[in-house]
């Protein structure tokens, strides 16, 4: 990593005022002045001071909450071109990803950090972290249909969990359900309403643990409170 960006991702100041640190001679790597622009550091590895103080190599932990439109792709690069997620996101100097993923078309929640074992803890399954979904499906749907969905189903890659599912509206030809799981498998919802003979026409993730999407609107985000990461990663069973 370049030694301006490690100083501005530790929080000494901002990418500018790193480069007149470095340049005015401020900033040692391994005991020698450094004053080249370009030079690189390995964080962890080499030491940096400023100030007469070690400047510590661990970067400031972002964590956003999205509400994704349909048409992004939810990873940092896609090779097809398609938009992705990230570039809703102005002012944030840390290289930051998406938290698991929503498919191109399906729209809500999305939480974007940098922090991997907060990722870890948020997409494993086993620690169940509950995400809620409005699906409007063709047809209309029958509460008997959704006892497969409550007591669990055969998908092609395996049983789902139990998942707690209503319907919300019944219109002419369509309804919109709601349902909450924890597993996070690929196109899980999508499979599970098909699988009970109906289809999705538009998924939109409301919920995330307790993170609800009122009052944030389609395409903006918002940083979480620290209250509600440490929240978060009691929702996970982490004590800390
Ligand atoms: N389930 C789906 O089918 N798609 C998503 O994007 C998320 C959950």
């Amino acid at each position: 990593m370049r030694l301006v960006k490690f100083l501005a991702h530790a929080g000494i100041a901002s990418r500018r005022q790193c480069e007149e640190l470095v340049r005015n001679g401020q900033v040692k790597v391994n005991g020698s002045i450094i004053t080249e622009m370009g030079f690189k550091v390995e964080p962890g590895v080499d030491r940096v001071e400023f100030a007469g103080k070690i400047v510590n190599s661990e970067q400031t932990m972002v964590y956003l909450l999205l509400n994704k439109p349909p048409g992004y792709i939810c990873s940092a690069y896609d090779p097809q071109g398609r938009p992705t997620v990230l570039e809703m996101v102005k002012d944030i100097d840390q290289r930051i990803y998406p938290v698991g993923r929503l498919d191109f078309d399906t729209s809500g929640l999305i939480i974007l950090s940098n922090d991997g074992d907060f990722t870890n803890l948020m997409i494993h399954p086993r620690y169940e972290i509950k995400k809620s979904y409005e699906a409007w499906v063709q047809g209309n749907v029958k509460d008997e249909e959704l006892l497969l969905i409550r007591t669990g189903m055969l998908l092609e890659d395996g049983p789902t969990a139990p998942a707690e599912c209503t319907v919300l509206s019944r219109e002419a030809n369509r309804s919109l359900i709601e349902i909450q799981i924890h597993e996070g498998r690929k196109r899980q919802v999508k499979r599970m309403c098909a699988a009970i003979g109906h289809p999705v026409t538009s998924l939109q993730r409301t919920k995330i643990a307790f993170l609800s999407i009122n009052g944030l609107q389609e395409g903006c985000y918002r940083h979480l409170s620290l209250s509600e990461v440490a929240a978060l990663k009691e929702c996970a069973g982490l004590k800390h």
